[in-house]
């Protein structure tokens, strides 16, 4: 095995330290959040840090760079309480990367990357009309993770949009069937491949597929 300790990583140049912590933890999911600026302009941009709060009440976290870096989303939905979070399928993929750059706040990330918006009544944020897998949400609370400026946004799922045929008769969507992408590092995109799925494990029982 290789080992490395942290105050060896801290020597290493900025890009290559970048890429070996960010792709440390391993496959992540990626969406595209989708939101409304006060002044009506929707705003894109893709997110892999999103993480599952709890399922009753359905709940979903995000963790936001500090406001300078990534200031448009987490303003939007401070202002408006509402966004979407839109599955990526490799159709899209380069569109979906491109909305990581630091775009104007005047500026339509749906129309620069050539994504188009799909609304519903009741919801003021855009939905990715490309993806098969998306939903929307309520803003619950937004925490502060004063150690390093980030924050964790967290919304309760209001809404959701799925392409017909992709629920399982247990009522687990099958995101591999959908060619949801996962991603790896900040850069690194991925198709899937099913390996199993497990009945409830219990102690001292044999799992059964
Ligand atoms: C694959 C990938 C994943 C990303 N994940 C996050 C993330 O989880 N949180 C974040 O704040 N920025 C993330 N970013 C960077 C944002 O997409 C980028 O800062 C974007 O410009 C933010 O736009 P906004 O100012 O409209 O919110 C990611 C970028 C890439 C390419």
């Amino acid at each position: 095995m290789q080992y490395f300790s942290i105050s060896e990583i801290k020597e290493w140049d900025r890009f290559y330290r970048s890429n070996f912590i960010n792709s440390l933890q391993g496959f992540k999911p990626v969406s595209l959040i989708g939101t409304v600026s006060e002044k009506g302009i929707p705003n894109l941009a893709i997110f892999s840090n999103i993480v599952h709060i709890g399922a009753d009440p359905a709940l979903i976290g995000f963790i936001n760079r500090p406001i300078e870096a990534a200031p448009h989303t987490i303003q939007n939905i401070e202002l408006t309480g509402e966004y979407t979070i839109n599955h990526i399928q490799t159709s899209f993929v380069a569109a979906a990367h491109q909305t990581s750059a630091k775009y104007q706040a005047d500026q339509n990330e749906f129309l620069e990357t050539g994504l188009n918006t799909f609304f519903i009544e009741n919801l003021k944020a855009p939905f990715v009309a490309e993806s098969d897998i998306k939903y929307g949400l309520e803003l619950v609370e937004i925490v502060p993770i004063t150690h390093n400026n980030t924050f964790l946004v967290i919304g309760s799922i209001k809404h959701v949009l799925l392409k017909e045929g992709l629920i399982q008769k247990d009522g687990f969507i099958d995101a591999n069937k959908a060619q949801t992408l996962t991603s790896l590092g900040l850069d690194g995109y991925y198709s899937t491949e099913p390996i199993a799925r497990f009945e409830y494990a219990k102690p001292g029982k044999e799992l059964k597929k």
